[in-house]
């Protein structure tokens, strides 16, 4: 078994630090976010038409890799509304009578987010369908024969959920949401635009060059881009007057260990594992994930979207698969038959 990498600066999961940086970055208007053209567009219309009918906004569903914008984009929608939001999550939810008392405390267009809904455990989903449905909420007073329910009604809330995993939903959960938005990762020029705009919010002074080099190694992902920029920004005062140049940057990124292609330790040591212990594969997720020490979890949810986004990987019936950008990335000949294995 290999030793298990120290989480790189690209993990896109969050971070305590990330904190304060991802407060002050946070685009606070839909027109301030960037890119997820589709999503916004459609977003607008919903949230216009709700207004003007002075209805509350239906349910939505927002899914995709760590760190792409499912959290902004929630409490954007509550501002764009003039909502309140209340925030929790699946784990913190354990009981139905937790539940109850988040629901029974809002008020009419009050905007719930429910972050990692993928983790609610089945009896608070049981409790949560008719409450987002009818706006109303089952309640069993007593037990045996004598016991009775009891309906309390709801204020018309919305619930704004967020999942790293679709697939990880109930159907039943996932027909309640009203709009389902898939966020993908960003081009070059939007991570650009993002780091262009972080680097004014922070005051500081960075070329174009530099702009491209820290965009090249977030990984696509506005999270990585902030917190490259701000490492990079630290570099540059330490060692210079706080200027980002093409040079600073690059010395910067290069002891950072994230590759011209965003791959970190983590990325890198799950391709080499691929193709050097197991030919390129296929393999399956589980022995992928004992011979990392990873949970499979992680690997699907953090490392793979992003190997897949930029074809270094493919996912058959069979396992995983190393495909020959993977081989040449890390200047490992590939098999000759690697594309027999794609089948
Ligand atoms: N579209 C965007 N435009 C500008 N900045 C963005 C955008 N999306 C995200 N960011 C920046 O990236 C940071 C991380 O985004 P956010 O916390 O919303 O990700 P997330 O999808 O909720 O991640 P997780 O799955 O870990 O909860 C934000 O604080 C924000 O600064
Ligand atoms: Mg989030």
């Amino acid at each position: 078994m290999e030793n298990k990498p120290v989480k790189p600066i690209t993990s896109a999961q969050e971070e305590s630090a990330d904190n304060l940086i991802d407060y002050t970055l946070r685009p606070q208007k839909l027109a301030e976010y960037v890119g997820q053209e589709t999503a916004k567009e459609n977003l607008k219309i919903f949230i216009e038409a709700a207004k003007t009918r002075n209805e509350s906004l239906e349910h939505v569903l927002i899914f995709g890799p760590p760190g792409l914008g499912k959290t902004t984009l929630a409490h954007i929608i509550a501002k764009e509304m003039n909502s309140n939001i209340k925030v929790t999550s699946g784990p913190a939810i354990e009981r139905t009578g937790d539940l109850a008392a988040i629901l029974t405390n809002l008020a009419d267009g009050d905007i719930l987010f429910i972050d990692e809904i993928h983790r609610l455990n089945k009896s608070i989903e049981e409790v949560l369908y008719p409450a987002m449905e009818d706006y109303a909420l089952d309640i069993i007073i007593g037990k045996g024969p004598s016991a009775r329910t009891l309906r309390l009604d709801l204020p018309k809330f919305t619930i704004i959920g967020a999942t790293t995993r679709i697939s990880g939903l109930s159907s039943p959960l996932r027909d309640r949401f009203g709009n389902v938005f898939r966020l993908n990762f960003y081009s070059p020029a939007e991570i650009e635009k993002i780091i262009h705009r972080a680097a004014k919010i922070l005051n500081t002074e960075i070329d174009e060059e530099s702009l491209q080099e820290i965009a090249k190694r977030a990984r696509q992902t506005p999270r990585i881009a902030n917190r490259l920029l701000k490492r990079v920004r630290d570099f540059a005062q330490v060692k210079k007057d706080g200027k980002i140049d093409k040079a600073i940057a690059q010395e910067a990124l290069d002891l950072l260990a994230v590759d011209d292609r965003g791959l970190d330790n983590i990325d890198r040591q799950f391709v080499k594992t691929l193709i050097e212990k197991f030919s390129g594969g296929p393999t399956g997720l589980n022995t992928l994930a004992s011979s990392l020490s990873e949970e499979m979890d992680t690997i699907e949810d953090v490392i793979e979207p992003f190997l897949l986004q930029i074809g270094f990987i493919n996912r058959t019936p069979r396992g995983r698969v190393a495909t020959e950008l993977a081989y040449r990335h890390l200047n490992i000949e590939p098999p000759a038959n690697w594309q027999d294995k794609l089948i």
